[in-house]
């Protein structure tokens, strides 16, 4: 039997991540994997994880099960940190496995309630997205998202892809910190596209994988608690990862909004269902930490200034690598870099480019020309300034 199976597609992001540890270059810089890195190299255990981790590690006595939905504290800290004022009447909500999970649930809960449906996806996007939606068969269309020439948002290209979406169809959108491009809607755009929304009863499904890391923790939800006030039926899918830099812990959560009580109760029970159905119970460590956090005031303003400082480093960066680019190439054509928001900017350089920076500077980046900002410090930024201008990008 399992000499039927085939070979899958390898993920192109991790791909590049077990290809830069094998390299043996003296001063590699890895800008791949979205993973924060501090200046000196480090994914550090941020300092209010390490005290929640002591503080649950002598309280705790049991590691019995929890709930199928996680823990409500888990849920009732996330619902607050996302939607600030939440309606508790219309808020179904899971733990998941990661962001990555609470995804999966949400394109599985989608189909659930329409097995017609049509997932519209941005064009590019995060390459699991497409890779999950193609393995579970589940039919999607990519709309316009990126402008190569601007390296901003083709807004009037996104709107004319989104008016196909029909009563039903999910759109998935990415909350704050676009992934792969760094490149965002402005709130009017976001109001934009929600009037679209109402107008088609297509459902919006956020991806909100890096609030705290773009303009601020509430600033990166504005976009999220608007659509969320302004349409009756939402999904959001969160993770923890990034902001809490507790990415193998696996912590994320799936919360949907629905029009009324009824509604809410049902999805609920269909959500909890997904998750026995799945993996049963999702993991609670990370979770707990996470409430623990949230719950605290101290640990909680600690937390916060603690990811400010991760979230002015990397704008920091972006300043300095577009100023050096301005120095070298003589020209602003690089500004966007410090315009983007988030781990990610994508240069808009060929594949050819991209394998040329690699090969002449030991500098990974995705070969789709996304970077990781935060994988640079203030030594390497001008190395890989120069390796862009000496590449042609
Ligand atoms: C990324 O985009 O690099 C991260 O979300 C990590 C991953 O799982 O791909």
């Amino acid at each position: 039997m399992l000499s039927n199976l085939k070979p899958q597609a390898p993920d192109k992001i991790l791909m590049l991540m077990e290809e830069f540890k094998a390299d043996t270059r003296q001063g590699k810089v890895d800008l791949g994997v979205g993973v924060y890195k501090d200046p000196q190299g480090v994914t550090p255990v941020m300092r209010a994880v390490k005290a929640a981790e002591q503080r649950i590690w002598e309280a705790q006595t049991t590691k019995a099960y929890t709930g199928l939905a996680g823990t409500p504290e888990y849920r009732n800290a996330m619902a607050r940190m996302v939607l600030k004022d939440v309606p508790a009447d219309r808020l179904a909500s899971v733990a998941t496995v990661g962001g990555t999970g609470a995804i999966r649930q949400a394109l599985e809960l989608a189909r659930m309630a329409n097995p017609d449906l049509t997932v519209h996806v941005s064009d590019p996007t995060w390459p699991n997205h497409l890779s999950i939606m193609k393995f579970m068969g589940l039919p999607f269309v990519q709309y316009r998202y990126f402008d190569n020439d601007t390296r901003g948002v083709d807004f009037e290209g996104m709107k004319a892809d989104i008016a196909k979406a029909t009563k039903g169809d999910i759109v998935l959108l990415h909350g704050c910190c676009h992934n792969p491009t760094g490149a965002n809607l402005t709130t009017d755009q976001w109001r934009e596209v929600i009037a679209m929304l109402e107008k088609s009863g297509a459902v919006p499904l956020i991806d909100l994988a890096y609030q705290g890391f773009g303009d601020g923790l509430d600033a990166d939800a504005e976009a999220t608690r608007l659509v969320a006030a302004s349409l009756p039926e939402v999904l959001i899918a969160a993770s923890c990862s990034k902001n809490f830099g507790i990415y193998r812990e696996r912590s994320g959560i799936l919360m949907t909004l629905a029009e009324n009580t009824g509604a809410r109760d049902m999805a609920q029970g269909s959500m909890t269902f997904l998750n026995r159905q799945t993996y049963s119970f999702p993991p609670d460590h990370g979770a707990r930490i996470v409430s623990t956090i949230l719950d605290d005031d101290a640990l909680r303003a600690d937390w916060q200034s603690e990811l400010e400082d991760v979230r002015n480093t990397m704008l920091g960066l972006r300043d300095q690598l577009a100023s050096e680019l301005r120095d070298l190439s003589g020209s602003d054509r690089f500004d966007f870099i410090a315009r983007h928001r988030g781990m990610f900017s994508r240069l808009g350089a060929t594949p050819e480019q991209v394998q040329k920076v690699k090969d002449d500077s030991a500098i990974y980046m995705v070969g789709d020309s996304r970077l990781n900002i935060a994988g640079l410090n203030r030594d390497s930024v001008p190395v890989l300034a120069r390796a862009i201008i000496d590449a042609g990008i």
